[in-house]
């Protein structure tokens, strides 16, 4: 029995739920300033709250689209600003939350919700999986040179704050969205950016890259200048390119600029290959590999015919206790995916399944991890060609 209520925030109580969330995540709350800075952010109609009858608990989310493996794209819930009050968390007020919105996703016919997750441990339980991965790399830049085949990039112009801040929109969305996972970015989501490189205490540039057929891709960067000999790290902050001149143009300009040491940047592709470009890849060093979005199949049958597949057929046999409209069988073919009566080749929950929808894990590598069931070793041949992408997921976009 509970003794809180989930209802839709009122636009008026959209301050009291950020601070609540930032309080949530050791964060101060916003001043008047940042407050009316952050206009904007908040897309209408799309925040929960808990009450008990106090505010303890918020879920919020923005109206976006996803590249699917394939090329098409899926109407998505863009989930954030997830936060409970520390003196009522691990009593179901997260769980309630979660099952409120995904019944407003389902009524409002969206197929899909992504989220980027504070822990690892949270969201599995809801049926978000780990569908795309990031990794952070960190160039020697006094060492690395570009091989001879390296191509040479079109002409890069930089843009100061206040440009990034008026193009970035238009820059972004000009850009094909290549990989399954991206995401159309919602106008809501600029103000945050802006608010962030307003209040950084290292300038923020952008290099955008022009190449035969116009501009083709830009990177974001700030540079702390070092103390006490401590090297000058130059951290990426997003980089998005449509072609392979532009990719090697744009890391051309990074390790152009004076006064760096080090370059770093943060859950790019796992695929993404930036130490190839230098004569010893070792100069490009992969730091770590993180979670990158995570995401959950509202409506299974709907999203699993979105997509395309290669190969042989297969049925699979979905379970998913919280949204028990999706559990069931699937016949998954080039033909697409149809629900079916057939036996099952295997069994996965839908946190796996999210895992593996857009090609980010094999199946047969998660049956190594018991994630996956099955009794026939073609099957996970057949489940590993035809949930294959030809490049890895990844969102590229925070929120
Ligand atoms: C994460 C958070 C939202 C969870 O809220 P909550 O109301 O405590 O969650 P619930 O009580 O509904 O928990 C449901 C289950 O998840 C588990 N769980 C919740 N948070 C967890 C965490 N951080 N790590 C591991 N398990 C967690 C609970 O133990 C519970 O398990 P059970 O069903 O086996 O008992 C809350 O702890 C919080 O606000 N944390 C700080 C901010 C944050 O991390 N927000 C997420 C941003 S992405």
């Amino acid at each position: 029995m509970s003794d809180f209520s989930v209802r839709p925030l009122r636009s008026d109580e959209d301050r009291a739920a950020t601070d609540l969330f930032r309080r949530a995540l050791h964060v101060k709350e916003m001043t008047d300033e940042e407050w009316s800075a952050a206009a904007g952010s908040f897309q209408p109609d799309r925040g929960l709250g808990a009450f008990d009858p106090e505010l303890i608990g918020t879920v919020r989310s923005f109206d976006s689209e996803v590249t699917l493996p394939g090329g098409g794209t899926m109407p998505l819930a863009a989930v954030s600003l997830v936060g409970v009050r520390a003196d009522r968390t691990r009593r179901g007020v997260l769980t309630a939350l979660m099952r409120a919105q995904f019944e407003d996703f389902a009524a409002r016919g969206i197929p899909s919700a992504m989220l980027h997750a504070s822990e690892g441990a949270i969201y599995g339980r809801f049926g978000y999986g780990i569908a795309a991965r990031g990794k952070s790399i960190e160039i020697d830049r006094n060492r690395a040179r570009f091989r001879p085949e390296v191509p040479a990039g079109g002409q890069i112009s930089l843009l100061g704050l206040e440009s990034t801040i008026e193009q970035w929109p238009s820059l972004f969305d000009a850009l094909p969205r290549t990989r399954p996972g991206m995401i159309a970015r919602s106008p809501n989501l600029w103000p945050g950016y802006v608010r962030e490189v307003r209040r950084a205490t290292t300038p923020t540039a952008t290099a955008v890259h022009r190449g035969t057929d116009g501009t083709d891709g830009f990177v974001t960067y700030t540079v702390e200048r070092a103390h006490f000999g401590a090297p000058t790290v130059m951290k990426v902050q997003s980089f998005h390119y449509a072609n392979p001149d532009a990719f090697a143009g744009l890391w051309r300009h990074l390790l152009s600029v004076d006064l760096v040491d080090r370059i770093t940047a943060e859950k790019r592709p796992l695929d993404e290959p930036v130490e190839l470009l230098f004569t010893d890849p070792r100069h490009a060093t992969v730091q770590k590999v993180q979670d990158e979005g995570w995401l959950r199949l509202v409506d299974v049958a709907a999203m699993l015919d979105a997509r395309t597949y290669r190969g042989e057929p297969i049925v699979i046999e979905v379970i998913d206790p919280l949204l028990e409209h999706n559990s069931g069988r699937y016949r998954l073919s080039e033909d697409g995916a149809a629900r079916t009566t057939d036996p099952a080749d295997l069994e996965l929950h839908a946190d796996t399944l999210s895992m593996v929808y857009l090609g980010g894990w094999r199946p047969s590598d998660l049956a190594t991890a018991g994630r996956v069931r099955t009794t026939t070793e073609t099957a996970l041949e057949r489940a590993d060609l035809l949930f294959g992408t030809r490049v890895n997921p990844w969102c590229g976009t925070f929120f």
